[in-house]
């Protein structure tokens, strides 16, 4: 696998609107002083907080935000996508996500706050690439009735589950990351925030 061919991976995802921390309460200012509003890009790459609309994603979807330049899925799970993880455990390597990097908040297969918002950084644990949302379950590329939904990396064919939990037999050897995020609102988080503490 070439650097170009790995770098087409990365690139390979898209963007949708986000809203950098410290743009609210400014509705009504001048259009000319927008610039300022915003954290620079450099600022935005450095690591400023993003907050994410999530209010419109439909249960089985997935939207991709931004942060510090890499790409965050988003996925709205159904109640029978959660119910299913536990029943993969067998199959994964690293089923309790002990090797894997994740916030201490988020634990067991659901790894997420609620258990329907799946937030993850949407880069591979091998070699970067951007894997693939592939939630029809039974697809038969990968691997027909075991198939139950979740990524694949289209690299060197990495499979993950809607917890981004890594399957045995592929060449990533960790979960994909959760990174650090919090929910503002039920439809907003923020990520590259904490949530409190319990
Ligand atoms: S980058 Fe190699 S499997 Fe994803």
């Amino acid at each position: 696998m070439s650097n170009d061919s790995v770098n087409a991976g990365r690139r390979r995802f898209l963007t949708a609107a986000t809203s950098a921390v410290g743009a609210a309460g400014v509705v009504g200012v001048a259009i000319p002083f927008l610039g300022s509003w915003n954290p620079s890009a450099k600022a935005k790459s450095a690591g400023a907080p993003v907050k994410a609309d999530i209010g419109k994603i439909e249960p089985g979807q997935m939207v991709v935000f931004e942060w510090r330049g890499k790409p965050v899925y988003v996925v709205r799970r159904t109640e029978d996508q959660v119910g299913e993880l536990v029943g993969l455990n067998e199959v994964l390597k690293d089923p309790g996500s002990e090797a894997s990097d994740q916030p201490a908040y988020v634990s067991g297969e659901a790894r997420s706050i609620k258990p329907e918002i799946m937030v993850l950084v949407g880069l591979c644990t091998h070699l970067g690439c951007a894997p693939k949302y592939r939630p029809e379950v039974g697809a038969a590329d990968l691997g027909g009735d075991e198939w139950l939904g979740g990524f694949f990396c289209p690299c060197h064919g990495s499979k993950f589950d809607l917890s981004g939990r890594v399957y045995k037999g592929a060449p990533a050897s960790a979960n994909l990351i959760v990174p650090p995020h919090s929910f503002e609102t039920d439809d907003v988080i923020v990520i590259g925030v904490d949530q409190e503490a319990a």
